[in-house]
């Protein structure tokens, strides 16, 4: 292939040099091109063609379904590893010995105590607040705790950054759940695992002893891995662009937290359960709700199908299609929802409408039954989300921040009205 692209604009032609990554993706690169051509600019809404970044974190083919952390197949890690592990490598660009992992853990729980006054803004909270608009203001809320920018020149100063904010959202996660439960807001015991001290936060009851159900958390460290990175997501550009104005890390990650909660991405996953229940409410018709998701005149898609990226299977959603089986299996549950979401996938699969559009169960189409059978409230799924995604956002802000990119500022064309002049009230 040649090195480079010609793009002719009207009777000039303007060469660009191309970018080629370490799996042999290649991309024009662009950056002279306003410049060359005093004035023109691409348009690519939605970023369906555009890069935003270079990065070293994620790879991920969508027509093959690879998903890689750091050069990790996601199967391996999901089998093998730990979330805690499966972080590090994320934010620090490779799995850690035991004697690294063992100060990454120390270092967090050293820093995992919230200010007290949080407690004060969750109570103003009325009950019925959905609990990932509690995890976004309350993570807001240590913005003010956390106010400063970040000296990227200071290793200590990130290091702090990182290990503050992994210590403190497991704390804000649980006590968002606490919440709309009414229970008591309670810290954890650092003398535990990360993954076991975060369920002791969200389950435990104030008059019995919480025992860790190692079923449980094995399905929940697999979870928080899967969910871990996924590059350049709308949450993780989010993360990136607030990131490059300088606003602090904690900044950063409250405006992906606002940005993962939408239907179209973490949203998903409340959205997938609430659609199998209602789908199971109106006698499990699946197939009036397959017309439903075909009909260009009704706005109701099939949630949880259907991926920016993965144009042939979501590697992750065959970890947790499995992960789901073998969890109620293990607890002995018989969750009648299981069966819709099969009869679902089963029908989509075999379906033209979907089979052309390449549409296939995304990562979140079998999440909802796997948190559903811990015993965590619907509400609650895009937080867990936000949970396993911290490690990634914090890794791609990091990296941005390291690589000192300028600040994000796209363009526009403008389609407005041309110049006119200003008419005064009574005129008009
Ligand atoms: N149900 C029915 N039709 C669908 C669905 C769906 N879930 N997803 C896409 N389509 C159709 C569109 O109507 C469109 O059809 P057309 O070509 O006839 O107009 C075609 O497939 C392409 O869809 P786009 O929306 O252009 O695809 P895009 O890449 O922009 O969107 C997205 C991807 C947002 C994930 C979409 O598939 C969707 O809305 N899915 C449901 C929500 C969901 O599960 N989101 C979670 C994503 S994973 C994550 O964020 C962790």
């Amino acid at each position: 292939m040649s090195e480079k692209a010609i793009l002719q604009v009207g009777n000039n032609s303007y060469e660009f040099p191309l970018v080629k990554g370490t799996e042999n993706e290649v991309a024009i690169n662009i950056k002279t091109l306003r410049g060359a051509t005093k004035g023109v600019i691409t348009l690519d809404p939605g970023f369906k063609n555009t890069g935003s970044c270079e990065s070293a974190i994620t790879f991920l083919d969508g027509e093959k379904g690879i998903l890689r952390y750091r050069g990790y197949s996601i199967e391996q890690l999901a089998d093998n590893g730990s979330f805690l592990e499966v972080a590090y490598a994320l934010i620090f660009g490779d799995l850690p010995n035991e004697a690294q992992l063992e100060k990454f853990h120390s270092d967090i729980k050293s820093k995992s105590v919230v200010d007290e006054d949080v407690k004060k803004i969750i109570d103003a909270f009325p009950k019925n607040a959905h609990p990932m608009g509690i995890l976004s203001s309350l993570t807001s809320a240590l913005v003010a705790f956390n106010p400063s920018s970040v000296n990227v020149d200071s290793e200590e100063e990130m290091y702090n950054a990182i290990v503050k904010i992994m210590g403190k959202l497991p704390v804000l996660v649980a006590w968002a759940m606490r919440k709309i439960k009414g229970l008591p807001l309670n810290y954890g015991s650092n003398s535990l695992g990360y993954i076991d001290n975060i369920m002791k936060m969200m389950f435990e009851k104030p008059n019995e002893e919480y025992v860790i159900n190692p079923i449980i958390k094995n399905a929940l460290d697999k979870l928080l891995i899967l969910h871990a990175d996924h590059e350049q997501n709308c949450s993780t550009s989010t993360v990136r662009i607030v990131g490059s104005s300088h606003a602090g890390l904690f900044a950063s990650v409250s405006a992906g937290i606002s940005a993962l909660w939408g239907p179209l991405h973490g949203g998903a996953n409340q959205a997938v359960l609430e659609m199998l229940e209602a789908i199971r409410a109106d006698g499990g018709d699946t197939k009036k709700y397959m017309a439903k998701a075909k009909d260009k005149n009704d706005t109701f898609r099939l949630m949880g199908f259907g991926h920016r990226v993965y144009k042939n299977f979501d590697p992750r959603a065959k970890i947790i299609k499995i992960a789901a089986d073998e969890l109620l299996n293990d607890l002995g549950i018989d969750d009648p929802i299981l069966d819709i979401a099969r009869g679902l996938e089963q029908e989509a699969l075999n379906d033209p409408y979907f089979v052309e559009r390449k549409l296939y169960p995304n990562v979140d189409f079998y999440s909802g039954i796997i948190y559903r059978a811990m015993g965590i409230p619907v509400e609650m799924f895009t937080v867990m989300f936000a949970l396993g995604r911290l490690p990634g956002w914090i890794a791609q802000w990091k990296e941005m921040r390291s690589r000192k990119e300028p600040i994000g500022r796209p363009r526009q064309i403008y389609t407005g009205e041309n110049y006119r002049e200003f008419i005064k009230l009574e005129k008009r």
